[in-house]
């Protein structure tokens, strides 16, 4: 990805519905969503000029904004065609999107019943650097010390900006101790997530447990590889899984639009080898998102 600052780019934005220059797209200091977290966003891929389960994120979006208690003020439908505008008017070929919808500043208090909704989309090229043998290393994982809220306590299931900030100090604190991410806990202290993906496990009998999705985003990657699990006749077990059973297992991998399907080496002070029903679902998902036919099954 280049290093160029986000703010100062070539480009266009579509912003409130219009296409405007790259470095055009601002808002004011006084809005809503900057004082009192009131903004919802998306993280999306492309892959070779096709938009991956655009709907399905411009669906999350719109229910992302309703639980915050705002109406983003377009349809799924238009939210789709102004993506794929954006897409198309700023040749993206392998990338990824950034859509965000945000209270403005009409009202500045904790109240802001009257204040516009803004919708913006913006996209830029970021490749996904497919190389199965470096995936299958294994990234090292933190433990982190904040833990996923309560769903009584955050509005758990809206992919909301101020969900992120116990992720933003949680990963700082990882790459701090030269770690690339950090493992989460949930309120209950049982395993949840890493700080912008999914977490999944293998034990020695093959089966592959996930954590019930319930005090945090139920991934769109992570429902893919589900399905792409299944297809291959995998057990898929969705529990509540104590930080202590990591012990008891061999593989474990990470699921999100970013991330993609990377397998984990080391979570605290758990090891794991990255193996062939991993490096199976790395290949699958990457077939998938490519559109590609899965192939046959390579272990013998
Ligand atoms: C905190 C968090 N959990 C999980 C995910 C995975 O979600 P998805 O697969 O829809 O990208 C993401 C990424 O969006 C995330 O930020």
């Amino acid at each position: 990805m280049s290093n160029l600052s986000f703010d100062d780019r070539d480009g266009t934005i579509w912003h409130d519905g219009e296409m405007i220059q790259w470095r055009d797209s601002k808002v004011h200091v006084l809005s809503h969503a900057l004082h009192y977290g009131s903004s919802v966003f998306e993280g999306i891929r492309v892959y070779g000029g096709n938009i991956f389960k655009l709907t399905e994120h411009s669906e999350r979006l719109v229910e992302s904004a309703k639980i915050l208690g705002f109406k983003i003020p377009y349809t799924v439908e238009e939210i789709d065609a102004a993506t794929q505008k954006v897409v198309d008017e700023n040749n993206i070929v392998d990338g990824y999107i950034r859509p965000v919808a945000w209270r403005g500043s009409e009202m500045m208090g904790v109240s802001a019943q009257q204040n516009t909704i803004h919708l913006a989309i913006a996209a830029w090229e970021w490749p996904s650097y497919f190389d199965p043998e470096a995936r299958m290393k294994g990234i090292r994982l933190d433990r982190a010390e904040y833990r996923r809220p309560d769903p009584r306590t955050a509005p758990s299931k809206s992919k909301a900006a101020g969900l992120y900030m116990i992720c933003t100090l949680s990963k700082h604190a990882a790459e701090a101790k030269g770690y690339h991410d950090a493992l989460m806990l949930d309120w209950e202290g049982r395993v949840a997530e890493a700080t912008g993906a999914n977490v999944f496990f293998i034990n020695k009998d093959g089966e592959i447990h996930t954590p019930l999705a319930d005090c945090f985003l139920d991934g769109i990657t992570r429902r893919t590889v589900i399905d792409l699990a299944k297809a291959r006749g995998y057990q898929i077990i969705e529990r509540r899984i104590m930080p202590e059973e990591m012990g008891d297992f061999e593989e474990c991998f990470l699921t999100g639009t970013a991330a993609e399907v990377t397998p984990v080496a080391e979570i605290g002070e758990f090891t794991f080898t990255p193996g062939e029903m991993s490096r199976q679902l790395v290949e699958d998902y990457d077939r998938t998102v490519r559109g590609q036919a899965l192939e046959a099954t390579s272990a013998a």
